[in-house]
């Protein structure tokens, strides 16, 4: 059974054991392990979340509310690699939705590598929908892709 609670400042050691073992580079992992503190700070309009396992964290995301635009923004998501293909993301961004239909969201969306081939499926397995591309977006080599879900769609 999978258990999910919320992310606090406290967690932030659960960061990077689950991005080694799916073999992030150490200047995301670094930048990753600041979203703990920085998502706990405003919890109105950010909120993360860290599922375990038998005590043992699994998989975390974040998501950020914008005013602005009405959006939810996914920040992070990602499940260490000996829990993957047990639908542990699948529930982790169900709670990041659920969260942003509390801050009245018209819909959610994410952004990744045009080449993360594994995250592509996977969002367009829970249904998400292909935005656009943006040239440039990671490195100048590398590309970004949007995927969104509305919620009245
Ligand atoms: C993408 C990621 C979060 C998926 O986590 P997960 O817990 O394995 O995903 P789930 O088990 O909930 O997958 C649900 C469905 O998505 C699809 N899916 C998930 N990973 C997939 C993959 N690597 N290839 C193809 N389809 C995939 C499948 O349809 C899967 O259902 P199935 O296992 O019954 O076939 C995980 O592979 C990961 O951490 N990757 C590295 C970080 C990343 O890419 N994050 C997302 C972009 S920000």
């Amino acid at each position: 059974m999978l258990r999910i609670v919320t992310c606090g400042a406290d967690h932030h050691s659960i960061i990077r054991p689950i991005l080694q073992s799916i073999g992030w580079d150490e200047h995301y992992i670094v930048a990753f392990e600041t979203l703990p503190a920085q998502f706990a700070r405003q919890p109105d309009r950010m909120s993360g979340y860290v599922g375990f396992r038998e005590g043992e964290p699994v998989g975390f995301v974040f998501v950020e509310h914008h005013l602005w635009n009405g959006l939810s923004q996914i920040q992070g998501l990602a499940v260490h690699a000996a829990y993957q293909r047990q639908g542990i993301a699948a529930e982790l961004v169900h709670k990041a939705e659920q969260f942003a239909i509390s801050c009245q969201a018209r819909g959610i969306y994410v952004d990744t590598p045009v080449t993360n081939t594994g995250g592509r499926r996977f969002y367009e397995a829970i249904g998400y929908q292909l935005g656009y591309i943006m040239p440039r977006y990671y490195e100048n080599a590398l590309d970004g892709v949007t995927y969104q879900k509305f919620f009245d769609a």
